[in-house]
């Protein structure tokens, strides 16, 4: 477990008194960019007690008798508050009451007080957008989870204290008053005009939920709607004029609800859900109740600008937020060390909900090679953490919105749902839910859901892997012909373990295939000992045949193979004749890629491997194959035998599959195939392969001068190579495509291919642009790290950093995308000089929202110095 050592000492709030139902009202102003707001708060009196404590962070409460006061109704009194103490770094305000309050008192808080409308994209903030008119406006939104409600209006702002709101809009008056809309999470109960002749919006009182999910929107848009099967009003709110780009979304939103009330036999509980665009969001999506927030390009599809893996990304989005509606907003984590109940469910779900509703996309085969491997590969870090853990100030909430909570979340459900099978999963989750609703949970309680429904020992085996950081790998001897000694150990991506690793046992369930057939499982056993040994019986012969185990890389562990001929028979026969399935042959090659890195094997070996590629088509190991070739590509960057790998990659993707696949489309493609073309063109493109070079020249020409488009799937690709061989002349085109394009998916594609700029003063030049007005703020991020990760730019992309330091900083100092730009800046070097250099400028420089990113990438870059170390001789003869 990760110690509490160092971390800031934090408290939760008291709960002497707890709030019931909350009245807000609040008004923005669009030309101040300011609000002001007024609530009164129905307060439940648990024990005695003079002092309020309750979140409020860059919020002026007015301390007037009038403004601010409790109520005691029952016995017509008031009480008045004597002095407000803020506390800004535990951001709390403390009202000091002139009388006690006492149990059983009807107590109302009343407050009234301002705020700004925030820069930051968190809490309640302002978005801007260009109207059809061409004029820049701005809308004003929210964005609350984790801890930012209290920046909108003071509260308990911990999700375990779960209320009903009474929302009350005020509309700013504005020259296009009817198109301005007013959202919040419920309906419209009534709405009126104030002295001022404003709109007032009062929306209905919501169900007892966390503070976190909820929202409002105040701005500008159009919508289109309809009824899921079950009958609830959908709505897409999209920018004006821009409403049919949300179709694909309503139609995904509305079949995703149908999905997920029949497969938890639950209803939607809210009459109506939204689901809106926001030009200025930092996330992706959040899935606030019955008004779920996008960033534009997780939600808008114009079918000749939007590429088919954004299609893609958009419903499972789409199906991820959804299925928070009753995971996470209906029975919620009691505090964030559960947050992956939140996340790492939603994650599993919008995979399971998207195989329902698009079974071409074949999603659980991209399963693999996304979500468990980015899993995969960070927890086998030393800095890697548990998937529970303490965490307490809201900048360590923040850092574990991560591939730990969301994708080794996923990864264990998936092996979970997979362990007790589909109907005792639907039957514990429809018990832990029901059981739960409208109340807060801790991950005990969904294990005791699933045991009961499964009659298996989920709680036991579950614990292994949700309360220790990091994975096994599992040892397998063949002993005779028919028995199996399977033995596990922690696994370390530096290979060494530590007296506290070397004790650490989970309960994996190993699962074994044999040649004979590839599909059903013919052994299993759940390893909890750190030996077993598994008896094959007369089904097979290990002297004759081969057998792989984890089959479709189900449960979360690596193998590695002791016997080297058996190993050899499973790539000659299970991938050089692609015996095995695809989930299987891309596992074991990613396992063969981890040991390399560990140091278990060599990196010769894992090239020879990769050779049996040859015949490769799928487009899910050709995931894998590429984030390979990129972590070499990196590496090898600048050795004189760099030339030589680049041939060996080229040849591999060109001697076959590139050939069938091809540049054009074909009509009525497989999605797999569609996703596979520009796969392997942008690895081509970064390969400077002459044909696909010249390819991407001509369509770029026919693009810009308008006589044929280029198909949206190729975009990227083309942009990146146009960036590659950057002039002038290019770049100029280049940004007219940029400032003329009309949806941010477009314009997002081009910053980020600028990154593949080889000159230096281009480089330079990239880097300006990302920082200036050109950019969204929340769009910077992805154009430095398109910088940081081609190997000509990564040197100037981290000066820049570095020189810029306070813009980045107060920018991004919590959350997501700043965790994301550290990794992508630190993660590539590879000497312990570089480590050096930049642990001494992050201990000068500290940032605590970022430690965790950091440590992990200085992490890396020693793994990569000691990779490099180790086989740089071996792949220069490899490649010779
Ligand atoms: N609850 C999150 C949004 C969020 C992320 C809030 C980080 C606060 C901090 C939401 O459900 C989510 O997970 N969004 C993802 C998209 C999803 C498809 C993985 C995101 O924003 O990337
Ligand atoms: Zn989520």
């Amino acid at each position: 477990m990760a110690t509490t050592e160092n971390k800031t000492s934090f408290q939760r709030l008291p709960c002497l008194v707890t709030p019931i139902n909350y009245h807000i009202r609040l008004a923005p102003d669009f030309k101040k960019f300011t609000f002001e707001g007024s609530q009164s708060i129905d307060l439940k009196v648990n024990e005695s007690t003079a002092e309020i404590v309750l979140n409020s962070d860059k919020l002026t409460i007015e301390n007037g008798a009038d403004q601010c006061n409790v109520k005691l109704p029952n016995d017509n009194k008031t009480i008045n508050i004597k002095e407000i103490k803020y506390n800004v770094e535990e951001e709390t305000a403390t009202l000091i009451l002139a009388e006690k309050l006492v149990p059983g008192m009807n107590a109302i808080l009343n407050l009234e007080f301002s705020g700004e409308l925030d820069k930051n994209l968190t809490g309640f903030y302002k978005s801007r957008y260009i109207g059809p008119d061409g004029k820049e406006r701005f809308s004003a939104v929210t964005q609350f989870e984790p801890t930012y409600a209290r920046k909108a209006f003071p509260c308990w702002d911990e999700p375990a204290h779960k209320a009903t709101f009474d929302i009350t809009l005020v509309v700013p008056v504005s020259d296009n008053d009817d198109k301005m809309v007013a959202l919040s999470n419920m309906s419209v109960k009534e709405e009126n005009r104030d002295s001022q002749k404003r709109r007032v919006v009062k929306f209905d009182r919501t169900p007892i939920m966390s503070t976190y999910l909820v929202a409002f929107v105040i701005g500008e848009y159009d919508y289109i709607e309809t009824r899921s099967k079950h009958g609830v009003l959908v709505r897409v709110y999209t920018p004006l004029q821009k409403s049919e780009q949300g179709r694909f979304a309503l139609d995904v939103a509305a079949r995703s609800l149908d999905f997920y009330t029949d497969y938890f036999q639950i209803p939607f509980p809210l009459s109506k859900l939204d689901l809106i665009a926001i030009s200025d969001f930092s996330a992706g999506a959040m899935e606030n109740w019955g008004l779920v927030t996008y960033r534009e390009v997780c939600l808008l599809v114009d079918p000749s600008h939007t590429s088919t893996s954004r299609k893609q990304s958009i419903s499972l989005t789409v199906a991820h937020e959804l299925a928070h509606q009753w995971f996470g907003n209906l029975v919620t984590m009691e505090w964030w060390t559960h947050l992956w109940l939140n996340e790492g469910f939603a994650m599993f779900m919008e995979y399971l909900c998207v195989d329902h509703l698009f079974p071409d996309f074949m999603i659980w085969k991209q399963f693999v090679s996304d979500t468990f491997l980015s899993a995969m590969n960070l927890d086998s870090l030393a800095n890697s953490h548990p998937i529970e853990i303490p965490v307490g100030h809201p900048s360590e909430v923040e850092e574990i919105f991560d591939d730990i909570s969301y994708n080794k979340g996923a990864c264990i459900n998936r092996m979970l749902y997979h362990y007790i099978g589909d109907e005792n999963f639907r039957k514990g989750m429809k018990l832990y839910l029901s059981r739960h609703s409208y109340k807060n949970t801790q991950t005990e309680d969904l294990w005791n859901a699933l045991e009961e429904a499964s009659q298996k020992p989920v709680r036991r085996m579950m614990t292994t892997w949700t309360k220790q950081k990091g994975y096994p790998v599992v040892t397998v001897n063949c002993q005779g012909s028919n028995r199996l000694e399977l033995t596990q150990e922690k696994f370390n991506s530096d290979g060494q373990l530590s007296d506290a690793d070397k004790t650490m046992l989970w309960a994996v369930p190993v699962q074994v295939i044999t040649a004979k057939d590839v599909q059903k499982p013919q052994a299993e056993i759940l390893l909890e000992k750190r030996v077993e040994t598994l008896e094959l019986g007369s089904l097979i012969d290990l002297q004759k045949e081969w057998i792989k185990l984890n089959p479709f890389a189900m449960a979360t562990y690596r193998v590695q193979y002791q016997q080297e001929d058996l190993f050899i028979r499973l790539l000659e026969e299970g991938i050089g004749q692609q015996k095995l399935d695809p989930a299987d042959r891309l596992n074991l090659i990613n396992d063969l890629y981890s040991m390399t890195l560990a140091g278990r094997k060599s990196s010769d070996v894992l090239f020879q491997a990769i050779g049996s590629f040859r015949n490769e088509c799928e487009y899910s190991v050709w995931t894998v194959m590429n984030v390979i070739l990129s972590k070499y590509n990196q590496l090898l960057y600048g050795y004189d035998f760099h030339p030589k790998f680049v041939e060996f990659g080229t040849k591999l993707i060109t001697q076959k599959v590139f050939g069938e696949i091809g540049w054009d489309p074909k009509p009525s493609e497989p999605h797999l195939k569609t996703l596979l073309r520009p796969l392997l063109i942008n690895r081509l493109v970064t390969f400077e392969y002459p044909e696909v070079m010249k390819k991407c020249h001509e369509a770029f020409d026919d693009h810009v001068a308008k006589r044929k488009s280029i198909p949206a799937d190729l975009r990227s690709a083309v942009y990146r190579a146009m960036s590659s061989q950057i002039t002038d002349e290019i770049w100029e085109k280049i940004m007219k495509l940029h400032d003329e394009a009309e949806l941010q998916e477009e314009q997002m594609r081009i910053q980020s291919a600028l990154g593949s700029v080889k000159k230096p003063e281009f480089i330079e030049r990239v880097l300006k642009f990302a920082i200036s007005d050109k950019v969204r703020s929340q769009d910077t991020i992805f154009v430095v790290a398109s910088v940081a990760c081609n190997p000509s730019g990564r040197r100037t992309a981290w000066e820049f950093f570095i020189s810029n330091y306070e813009l980045f900083k107060s920018r991004y100092d919590v959350g997501f995308l700043g965790n994301a730009l550290i990794k992508s800046l630190i993660e590539n070097f590879q000497t312990e000089e570089m480590a050096h250099q930049i642990e001494d400028f992050f201990r000068v420089n500290p940032n605590k929202g970022w430690d965790r990113s950091i440590q992990q990438s200085i992490e890396t870059v020693r793994l990569n110095a000691a990779l490099m170390a180790r086989d740089t001789e071996k792949l220069a003869k490899f490649f010779q």
